[in-house]
């Protein structure tokens, strides 16, 4: 694919505001994720947007829990290029409006395979690869492109999935249906986790957005949002079966 003539500005500064200054990820590995980005951009703005907000959520989970999912340049380009292999769906397809035919929809589902072999090309870490190639498959079974149950894959590729549905039900633009709140995704996910998503990366989720919604201490909240914080926090902080062992 050529890359030539393609302003890496926008997303690679995006990518370093998002990398923070705790993190430096590999300046080439940047640079060449910043240059797929834009061409993501141009391709299919939505999806451009979607894969910064994966990010967002995905580096929210890795602060959460470092210690759980590892190498945080790793969660970083791995959730900002899960959806690469998008450049190679038409956009006809992407914004679609209509339930989509079952050849386009094998179409739009072969993007997991094409990006991790896109990435694969360039010669990005195999962790990376692994991201965008199986952030479909299921904690069961039954995902694709390869339909290994997910217990199999690393924590930042089951962590990129919860991310990945958790901003797919809370992200404007879905031409079919309202945005969820960020409550009632949370709530999606838990009746999903242990069939299609990783029990832990439910809970680190939880506690991220947690984290990031309710910043202060609980007696800065007001009256009305105490009983929702804690109970939040309760499932995060006393569900043993799914707290991350860093816990
Ligand atoms: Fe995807
Ligand atoms: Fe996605």
């Amino acid at each position: 694919m050529d890359l030539g003539g393609v302003t890496p500005t926008q997303a690679e500064h995006a990518l370093r505001r998002l990398a923070g200054g705790a993190l430096e990820p590999d300046a080439e590995l940047v640079r060449q994720a910043g240059l797929l980005l834009e061409r993501l951009r141009r391709h299919h703005p939505a999806s451009y947007a979607h894969s910064f907000r994966v990010t967002h959520w995905t580096m929210a989970m890795w602060r959460a829990a470092p210690a759980w999912l590892g190498c945080g340049a790793t969660a970083l380009l791995g959730s900002a290029l899960h959806d690469v292999g998008k450049l190679y769906v038409p956009v006809r397809s992407l914004a679609s409006r209509e339930p989509l035919a079952t050849d386009e929809r094998r179409l739009v589902q072969a993007h997991a395979a094409a990006g991790g072999a896109l990435l694969a090309a360039r010669r990005f870490p195999r962790a990376i690869i692994d991201v965008a190639a199986h952030h479909h498959e299921r904690w069961d079974g039954g995902g694709y492109p390869s339909g290994q149950a997910a217990t199999s894959l690393a924590p930042i590729v089951r962590a990129v999935a919860a991310a990945d549905a958790f901003t797919a039900m809370t992200e404007p633009g879905r031409s079919y249906r309202t945005p969820f709140s960020q409550e009632a995704a949370l709530r999606e996910l838990e009746a999903c986790r242990g069939r299609q998503f990783d029990p832990q990366a439910v809970a680190t989720l939880i506690l991220a957005v947690t984290e990031e919604a309710a910043p202060a201490p609980m007696e800065a909240l007001p009256h009305g949002r105490r009983a929702g914080f804690l109970r939040r926090v309760c499932l995060a902080a006393c569900g043993r079966e799914l707290m991350p062992a860093a816990f």
